[in-house]
């Protein structure tokens, strides 16, 4: 299997085979991650350029380690502390990078579809580290990977994805891959906080987490994303809480071996109490940050090597 892209921008583009080429070859570099000596050298030569213009913790420090752990030379560029603050446009910040020659361009971007726009104007590859509303692939490829591990296969699980999926583009690329692998997908929230189209995006819609919840097992909780809110969505957070935070109460609608998870990061006692998400039988949200930095060693792999763009057999030697 091929993976026939020189940029990854997004779940929409790939398919179920270029999805699991990508999964299969993350699986490798789990087992490399936990050993003692964790570097490769894979992208010995490469340089790999973060440029995040939007906070960032586990994604950022992951695609630097991933980077670093496949032997690349890598810079952060946080955009405060750039010629963007200057006037420059995204596309001159971008295009001034690649004139050095950078070979991954790995980008986050508060609007929709920059990420995209800037890919055609350079001749690296380019990552989506998240752009706005729309896409953040790399955080449903890990999602997948620990779904995957966990469960044993993707196809047949139940999962929903609770909260505020109007903002949310880890929802967007997560409905969108578990749809290409088989899973069942279900969104509950509150009206104000479920985009008008989301059935169209294929998935069940549910405004109660007692029926929403039935049968789930995989519970996918979302941060209130307030930087994107104009205005005000939701009465107050505790009342948020009370009707959509996950607690023990709410967790007994799901199956008894539900696994709850949490792209991060985490609101506590407002989308998900204290008690669930340090459940150590029952939470991942920590095993999902550590197959962050494994799936995003094999996207830089996979897209580094645009003459062999292998997939796993080839990638495996
Ligand atoms: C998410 C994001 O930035 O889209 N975080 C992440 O990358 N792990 C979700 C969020 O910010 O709530």
């Amino acid at each position: 299997m091929l993976l026939e892209h020189r940029h990854l921008l997004g779940i929409a583009e790939l398919n179920a085979g270029e999805i699991n080429t990508i999964l299969d070859l993350a699986e490798n570099y789990i087992e490399m991650n936990r050993e003692p000596q964790r570097k490769g050298n894979r992208l010995k030569g490469r340089t790999v350029v973060n440029l995040f213009f939007e906070v960032s913790t586990r994604t950022r420090a992951s695609f630097e380690l991933a980077a670093m752990r496949l032997g690349a030379d890598v810079i952060n560029m946080d955009a405060e502390a750039s010629s963007f603050r200057k006037g420059e446009t995204l596309i001159d910040t971008a295009m001034t990078l690649n004139a050095m020659h950078i070979d991954v361009l790995v980008v986050r971007h508060p609007a929709s579809g920059a990420v995209k726009l800037l890919s055609d104007k350079v001749n690296c590859s380019v990552i989506n580290a998240g752009d706005g509303q729309h896409e953040h692939p790399t955080q449903a490829l890990l999602d997948a990977l620990a779904m995957r591990r966990r469960k044993k296969k993707l196809e047949g699980l139940n999962v929903v994805i609770c909260g505020d999926v109007l903002h949310s583009r880890v929802a967007r690329s997560n409905i969108f891959l578990l749809n290409k692998l088989g899973a069942q997908v279900r969104v509950v929230a509150p009206y104000t906080l479920l985009p008008r189209d989301v059935a169209q995006l294929g998935c069940e819609v549910h405004t109660r987490m007692e029926t929403g919840l039935k049968n789930a097992d995989i519970i996918m909780m979302l941060r209130l994303q307030k930087e994107r809110m104009e205005g005000a969505f939701i009465p107050s957070a505790r009342e948020y809480f009370h009707f959509f935070g996950l607690d023990r109460k709410k967790l007994a609608y799901a199956k008894p071996d539900a696994l709850i998870m949490h792209p991060g990061p985490m609101n506590r006692g407002v989308e998900i109490d204290s008690e669930v998400a340090d459940d150590i039988q029952r939470s991942m949200i920590l095993e999902q940050v550590e197959l962050g930095v494994a799936v995003r060693m094999a996207c830089l792999d996979l897209l580094s090597r645009p003459l062999q763009r292998a997939g796993l057999a080839e990638a495996a030697q």
